[in-house]
């Protein structure tokens, strides 16, 4: 079905990213972005810091990174000074960071004051999560007891460690330091003084590899008790030393497949590792691994330093040096989705509820039957799961289910390109005020037999989710658990509207989740509803969750503005 593999995002994104309307932007635009006020993003947002360092190079890597020169010395004074400029602006005062990711190069060639001083700027500009997940990528031969030591002391809670493998063989040919005994000295030693989440990265199907290696490798990881493993097949890349001697031809397709399932399945019943993402698996509960989802999920991933790649909103960012950025602008709301769609696909198990979350189900059909009849997908009741052929192949389908999803919703440009950023903020801003005051809306379920349900339902807003409280009995009970879609209306006061016709209103369209009544939830809605709250629910009355994904305001005769999750689109 797929004549190539894709081995990297890099390769998959491209099937349908350029199916993508995209405008080059400015600087400029990205801070009036950025200083806008609207409201909270709806987005979760991650920082990734780039150090372009090593000191050494492997003979597989051409990624941005250079041998350590005297420009390391400023380096960190210009990461510093960029992490102030960027915390300035308005979106950090009200946004906070739930990820800090070092990655390179080799971010472990600062010397741990460095970390230290980075870290300060961090947190002194940006509002970070109180359960921040931070990592930092490191090789062995520079990670100190010294790194450690002040890694606990700054919250540095993830390694991630670019093992490769622990055969001394493949450690020649990929040019890393150390022989196997001396890598499983110091990742013991690192293993008993580091309590955070230790995750390394392994490179499997290198000339010289046997199974047997394969296995081994594996082996050491479950005895090491690495929490966490990226596993990659060898990639020949342009400018790496490699491509000098070898070609993507010279590696057999099914080699590579047979090693890939023999990992993967070596990891799953000898340890107890499962799926995090298709290249990842991690110990039971060992690794959250924040920063992915938040890539996964379309989240905002603020760029910093040189050679930085991120997005923040409908900007997509590359950061050349400190001083001069690249960046275009996605003007239609389709390439949200689509980069949605890529994201759910990069794990193997898909739930349903995700892709009828994003409406997504009939466009992905027929892709998604002929992917289960050639025996990459299987089917459950609420779920489907990547067989190891799947997981195998999982970028590609990925990128091609992004693609029949774009080309299902032919993107096409924003009909209110001409509304500045200033504009749609002020929209933003009209609507969270409009909607502070209501202890009540209307909810509007569909019934079985297709008939609309409405009553009225008492609410709390927190962010971006409405909260309320639903009777067991109700039929609103019923139809939100056969379809979890429903719209919430707000409506002006009789008394207060100028005319009938012009009634102001906003509806927002949801998604229900019922959920357990957690003790703050339940606090939160007697200190907003009363006392009456505690008794519903010993009557049998459920909370339900209802996320915001869309909606519309009406303020007046040709007033009405379209919104989706994050941003005003259309007026
Ligand atoms: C940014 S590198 C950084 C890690 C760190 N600098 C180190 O190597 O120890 C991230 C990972 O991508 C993987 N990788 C990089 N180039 C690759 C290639 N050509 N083929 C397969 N995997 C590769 C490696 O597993 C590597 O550890
Ligand atoms: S793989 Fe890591 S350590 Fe090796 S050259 Fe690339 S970035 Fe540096």
């Amino acid at each position: 079905m797929f004549k190539t593999r894709y081995k990297s995002h890099h390769d998959a994104e491209h099937e349908y990213r350029e199916l993508l309307p995209k405008t080059p932007a400015s600087g400029a635009e990205l801070t009036e972005y950025l200083n806008a006020q609207r409201p909270v993003s709806l987005r979760e947002n991650a920082i990734y810091i780039h150090v372009p360092f090593c000191e050494r190079i492997c003979s597989f890597c051409n990624m941005n990174r250079k041998l350590v020169d005297d420009s390391l010395g400023t380096y960190v004074t210009d990461l510093i000074k960029q992490i102030r400029s960027m915390g300035n602006h308005h979106f950090f005062k009200v946004n906070e960071i739930k990820a800090v990711y070092f990655g390179g190069g080799t971010p472990t060639v600062l010397a741990p004051e460095a970390f230290e001083e980075i870290m300060t700027a961090l947190r002194a500009s940006f509002l970070m999560a109180q359960d921040c997940e931070i990592t930092c990528e490191t090789t062995l031969h520079n990670l100190t007891t010294d790194h450690l030591t002040m890694f606990k002391a700054l919250g540095i809670n993830r390694l991630s460690i670019g093992i490769q493998t622990f055969q001394t063989a493949g450690r020649k040919f990929f040019n890393r330091t150390y022989d196997k005994a001396e890598v499983i000295k110091r990742l013991t030693k690192i293993r008993q003084s580091f309590a955070g989440c230790l995750s390394i990265d392994k490179i499997y199907n290198y000339p010289g590899e046997t199974k047997e290696m394969l296995l081994d490798d594996v082996a050491q990881i479950i005895n090491l008790e690495i929490d966490s493993v990226s596993f990659y097949s060898l990639m020949i890349h342009k400018g790496s030393k490699l491509s000098e001697k070898l070609t993507a031809n010279d590696f057999s397709l099914e080699q590579d497949q047979h090693f890939h399932d023999l990992f993967i399945e070596a990891l799953r019943t000898k340890g107890d590792f499962e799926f995090l993402e298709l290249t990842k698996m991690a110990r039971t509960g060992r690794d959250r691994y924040y920063y992915m989802n938040i890539r996964n999920g379309n989240g905002n991933t603020i760029p910093l330093g040189k050679g930085a790649g991120g997005q923040i909103g409908p900007f997509q960012i590359y950061n050349v040096d400190f001083d001069r950025i690249m960046m275009v602008r996605l003007d239609d709301d389709t390439n949200e989705v689509a980069n949605k769609v890529y994201g759910i696909f990069q794990s193997p198990v898909i739930e349903k509820a995700q892709l009828e979350e994003l409406k997504l189900a009939t466009a992905l059909q027929a892709e998604l039957e002929r992917l289960i009849a050639k025996g990459y997908l299987m089917e459950h009741e609420q779920a489907f799961e990547m067989t190891a052929k799947g997981i195998f192949y999982g970028n590609n389908i990925g990128g091609v289910l992004a693609r029949k999803y774009l080309e299902a919703h032919p993107p096409k440009k924003v009909q209110n390109s001409k509304m500045t950023l200033v504009q749609k903020a002020k929209i933003e801003k009209t609507i969270a005020d409009f909607v502070a005051p209501f202890k009540g809306g209307i909810m509007a379920t569909m019934a079985k037999d297709k008939k609309p349900q409405l009553s009225t339902i008492a609410v709390v807003k927190k962010g971006h989710t409405i909260y309320t409280l639903i009777s067991q009995t109700a039929p609103h009970y019923h139809n939100l658990k056969e379809h979890n879609q429903a719209q919430i209306i707000f409506a002006e006061e009789q008394a207060d509207m100028e005319n009938a016709f012009v009634r102001k209103r906003l509806s927002y369209e949801v998604t229900a989740t019922f959920i357990d009544g957690e003790e703050s939830l339940l606090q939160y809605f007697c200190e907003q509803h009363g006392a009456v709250t505690k008794m519903l629910c010993q009557m049998g009355f459920e909370f339900v969750a209802l996320k915001i994904t869309g909606g519309k305001i009406i303020l007046g005769p040709a007033m009405a503005y379209r919104f989706d999750e994050d941003e005003v689109v259309c007026p």
